[in-house]
């Protein structure tokens, strides 16, 4: 493996002590990638240039890797301006709504015996009439569950539901989604049950086995797709995410081990532009530790917050871009890692704007693109962690 982005990494802190006033002193033998101020990681001498015109879905395909995003059937219906570039950069389309249970003012599951398909289908025809690829998102999670669910379900009826949701929805788009997101977010070491399984309603009703259930129902109904378990919180260099990476370690070598159909990790990456505590080489050790299981690896859900950084937006933009690049830069250097999608790709429509809004009600910046569709630091820093990518 190259140190380079090792040694870039150290030569921008270095570069960037130069404009820094309130400078943290660094304990002995203390790693200069932790701890540092938030002055640092806004290095006004760090540059994002980019060569050439190529989309990001060029770029990434030059390396045999695919680039997508996040996006939803009414802003895609609604404005064609986004729907356009949309096309031009990614190479492939996760829906951001349209395939959980119920979310916002999509019910794919409108009650107990039936589907709503509309929004689910018209996702599906727009990827296939643009070439791009499909990610399906999510069979199993606790958010997004409909009204009539905890009143409806319980332990006798439980297994059969989700049994018929899976072969019904994955059954039909056989052929049509690259990868499904199986599980979503099934690990939460703090709820301190049993194997940092998170509490969940799927956990309540059928125990410890849902996981392992929902694959097998996935690989039967759709034995071409690529079968992900996607999660958040793996990236920092923190005891809570430290606790989760070994989690979701241990429970994908327990599915493998007992042979369930899983072929990959999803990564969410949803990163903080004021975390100070991205440590490359431990997050470096745990996609290797994921490839050694023989998975593949996908960057599912990528943004970055600038909820708690300064109002200054050419600060804010610098230091997303640089989240946006060091993250990528070590992610890419695994070669298991086969996709990267943000979620979302124009600030225009981003969850974060309602989810984790700032503080002084300006919109936020977490994408690649403006709400203008212009690109921004971060869409460079995307651009050059593909172009210094390993071709896989
Ligand atoms: C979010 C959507 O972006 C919101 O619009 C929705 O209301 C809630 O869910 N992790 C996931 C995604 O796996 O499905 C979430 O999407 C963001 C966090």
């Amino acid at each position: 493996m190259s140190n380079n982005w090792k040694f870039n990494k150290r030569r921008d802190f270095l570069l960037g002590l130069a404009g820094i006033t309130g400078m943290v002193a660094l304990g002995k033998g203390q790693s200069i990638y932790l701890n540092y101020s938030i002055q640092s990681l806004d290095n006004q001498a760090r540059t994002f240039y980019v060569y050439g015109e190529k989309s990001l879905k060029e770029r990434a395909a030059t390396k045999g890797l695919i680039y997508g995003a996040a996006a939803s059937h009414d802003n895609l219906i609604s404005d064609s301006e986004f729907a356009k570039v949309f096309i031009q950069q990614s190479g492939m389309m996760v829906p951001e709504l349209e395939f959980k249970w119920s979310s916002g003012n999509k019910r794919l599951r409108p009650d107990q015996n039936s589907f709503d398909f509309k929004a689910a289908d018209w996702m599906i025809e727009f990827s296939q009439k643009n070439d791009l690829l499909f990610r399906g998102h999510t069979l199993v999670w606790h958010h997004a569950l409909p009204n009539w669910f905890e009143e409806q379900v319980n332990r006798q009826n439980a297994e059969l539901l989700l049994t018929k949701h899976i072969q019904t929805v994955v059954g039909r788009y056989v052929g049509k989604v690259h990868s499904w997101d199986v599980v979503n977010e099934a690990i939460a070491p703090s709820h301190n049950i049993f194997n940092g399984l998170r509490k969940t309603p799927w956990l309540d009703l059928l125990g410890t086995d849902y996981i392992d259930l929902a694959f097998r129902l996935a690989a039967q109904a759709d034995p071409s797709a690529l079968l992900v378990y996607n999660d958040f919180g793996l990236d920092y260099d923190n005891s809570k995410d430290e606790a989760k990476r070994q989690a979701v370690l241990s429970l994908l070598e327990g599915l493998k081990s007992k042979g369930t159909p899983i072929h990959a990790l999803g990564i969410q990456a949803h990163l903080s532009g004021d975390s100070h505590s991205f440590n490359p080489q431990k997050f470096r050790d745990f996609l290797s530790n994921v490839a050694s299981l023989d998975l593949k690896i996908l960057i599912t859900e990528m943004d970055v917050k600038d909820q708690n950084l300064p109002f200054d937006t050419a600060m804010r933009d610098r230091t997303i871009a640089a989240a946006y690049e060091d993250y990528l830069s070590v992610a890419l250097d695994e070669k298991a890692v086969i996709a990267v999608l943000t979620w979302g790709l124009s600030d225009k429509y981003t969850w974060l704007n309602e989810f984790q809004p700032r503080k002084d009600k300006t919109p936020v910046r977490p994408l690649p693109l403006d709400a203008q569709m212009q690109y921004k630091l971060a869409w460079n820093a995307i651009a050059r962690a593909f172009d210094h990518a390993p071709k896989r």
